[in-house]
This record gives structure tokens, C-alpha cells and sequence, in this order.
């Protein structure tokens, strides 16, 4: 809050920093959505699976950015398990006190095709993107009951990042692509079961950050392929998360911010279409 050259009076009532809990907040798209969050005077806790120093990182550019006001914790859990996922919301919510929203970023995505499809490759994906998101909107559905809150406070929410390739769908990553629909169909009916106390919206990016299995070039090109030129930047997701957070009225729906790319057809994932990326005329809206 800003109150220009004046100190603030004193008698003005202190307005509670609220909290989110960001996974995979240690490293890229998950990272930008903590330290914009941040910028706007939340509290941030910053789960981690194995990117502990990053997470860190994040913690010290968060505080950097809040002027030191805010309170920025992280905790580490493998989202796989859902005995570490109970564990990651106790510990969250012991250290805040209260919790006021959950961004589920964090994702597994390792390649597999309809050839190569298990059982195992299902379960991984299945567990780490879709049940850990549900649980978390389970447990902040449950502690904003515990609360007992009166009417007039805002709904708590629930943020999953889901994909644009939901909409334009392609063979490729396909249990990755699987934990995803079913993300988004948990996005509907979690709305539906937890309101009044919680929103749920899902965000879904197009090509917004790279990968190892593209060159800088290639990657460039690809996010140019778009009826808008441009795909998504880490800082158009964080800021529509932002706004799925602050917009009371918002529920069971999802956000596309992808320049569009979802309105195309791709063939392939874009981490697969490099042959793409060098003769973009060959794929049409
Ligand atoms: N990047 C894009 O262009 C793009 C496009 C469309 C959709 N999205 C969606 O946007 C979200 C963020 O994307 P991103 O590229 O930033 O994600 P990412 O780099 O693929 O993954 C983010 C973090 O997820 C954590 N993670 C993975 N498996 C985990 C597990 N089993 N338990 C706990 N943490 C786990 C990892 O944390 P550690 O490093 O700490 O292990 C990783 O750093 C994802 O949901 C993704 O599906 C991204």
C-alpha cells in the first residue's frame, strides 16, 4: 500500500497481508507468479521439490520486492505423494496462521505417446499435477471452514495451470496431456463442490518458456506462432493469475492467455515441431 509522501495515520486499520502457497515456485513460470504476487502485497509460500537454492532465490527476490514487509516461507514436498502434500499444507498453514489461496503451478512433464503409454507414466503425471491440486482445494476448503469467517470476507481460491494444448490437442506428452484434462474437469466440479467458501480457475498458458529439447531459435519461432505473433510471456501468466486472485465474481472457468495459439492446430507438441518452428507457414489456423 502506498500512501505517497505522508506517513500513514495512525489510526488507520491495519489490512492483513493475505497468503498463497505457490508450487514450483523455486524456478520459472512458478517463480514469476511468487515474486508478481509478492509485488502485490501477498505473503508467499514457495514449495519446492528439489530446487531448494532457487527456492531460496525466490524467497530473497520476493522480500527484495516487498520492501521486506511480506512474509515469505518455503517448504519442500514431492507432490507425488499425498502424504507429503498433507504435510506441505500443515506445514503452511502452521507457519501463516491463514491461508487464502493456492496456485497450483508445479508439473510433472515427461515424455510419453500412446505407444509407449504405462500405467506408471499415468500414475506420475496423474498424481503430481491433478490429485496433489485437488488435495490442496480440499485442505483450503476445509481451514476456511475451521476459520469460521463472517459472510462479508472474499472466497478463498484455487489456480491451476492447465495449457492451451487442451484446447488444441496433439498426441504427444500424452499422460501429461491426460493430467491435465483431467485438471481442468476437476477445475469444473471443485467450483461446483466447494463454493461459496472457494473459487477455482484455471490459467492456461501457451508456449511461454522453453525447454531443453529446443534451441533459443527454435523457441522463438515457435512463440511467434500465433494469430497474435506473440505467445504468452512468464509475466502475462502471472499477471492473469493475479487477476483470477483479486476478481470475487470468477469461478469454474478457465483463462486462455496464449496470443491465441489454442484457435490453431498444431500436430505435434512444440517441443517436437523444431522442422515448424524453421517453416512456420506449414502449420494453419
Ligand atoms: N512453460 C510453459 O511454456 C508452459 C506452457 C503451458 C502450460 N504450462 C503450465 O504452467 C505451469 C508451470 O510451467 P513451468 O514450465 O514453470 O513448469 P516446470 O518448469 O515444468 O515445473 C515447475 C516445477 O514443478 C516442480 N515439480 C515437478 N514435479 C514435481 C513433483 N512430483 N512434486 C513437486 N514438485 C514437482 C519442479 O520443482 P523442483 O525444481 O523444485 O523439483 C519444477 O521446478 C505448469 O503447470 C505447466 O503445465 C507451462
Amino acid at each position: 500500500m502506498s500512501y505517497g509522501l505522508l506517513d500513514p495515520p495512525m489510526t488507520l486499520p491495519a489490512v492483513p497481508r493475505p497468503t498463497v502457497l505457490v508450487t514450483g515456485a523455486a524456478k520459472r513460470l512458478g517463480r514469476q507468479i511468487a515474486l508478481t504476487l509478492a509485488q502485490q502485497g501477498w505473503n508467499v509460500a514457495v514449495h519446492y521439490r528439489h530446487s531448494k537454492a532457487e527456492a531460496l532465490e525466490t524467497i530473497a527476490a520476493c522480500t527484495a520486492l516487498s520492501h521486506a514487509k511480506g512474509d515469505f516461507y518455503a517448504a519442500s514436498a514431492d507432490l507425488s505423494d499425498e502424504a507429503a502434500v498433507r504435510a506441505l499444507w500443515q506445514a503452511v498453514v502452521a507457519h501463516y496462521g491463514r491461508v487464502d489461496a493456492v496456485v497450483n503451478s508445479a508439473s510433472t512433464f515427461e515424455h510419453d505417446d500412446a505407444q509407449h503409454f504405462s500405467y506408471a507414466m499415468l500414475d506420475k503425471h496423474l498424481h503430481a499435477n491433478t490429485a496433489a491440486a485437488i488435495v490442496l482445494a480440499q485442505c483450503l476448503h476445509a481451514h476456511r471452514q475451521d476459520l469460521r469467517l463472517n459472510d462479508d470476507s472474499p472466497p478463498a481460491v484455487v489456480v491451476n495451470l492447465l495449457d492451451q494444448k487442451l484446447w488444441n490437442p496433439n498426441p504427444d506428452f500424452f499422460s501429461y496431456t491426460l493430467s491435465k484434462a483431467a485438471l481442468e474437469a476437476a477445475n469444473t466440479l471443485l467450483a461446483q463442490a466447494l463454493a461459496p467458501l472457494v473459487r477455482v480457475v484455471g490459467v492456461a498458458p501457451g508456449l511461454t518458456l522453453t525447454s531443453h529439447m529446443l534451441s533459443e531459435a527454435e523457441f522463438q519461432a515457435l512463440h511467434r506462432l500465433s494469430p497474435l505473433g506473440r505467445s504468452s510471456t512468464p509475466e502475462d501468466v502471472a499477471a492473469t493469475v493475479a487477476f483470477a486472485l483479486s476478481n470475487r465474481s470468477i469461478t469454474g472457468t478457465t483463462l486462455l492467455v496464449d496470443g491465441g495459439q489454442h484457435l490453431m492446430r498444431f500436430e505435434r507438441d512444440f517441443s517436437l515441431m523444431p522442422s515448424v518452428a524453421a517453416s512456420p507457414s506449414s502449420s494453419s489456423l
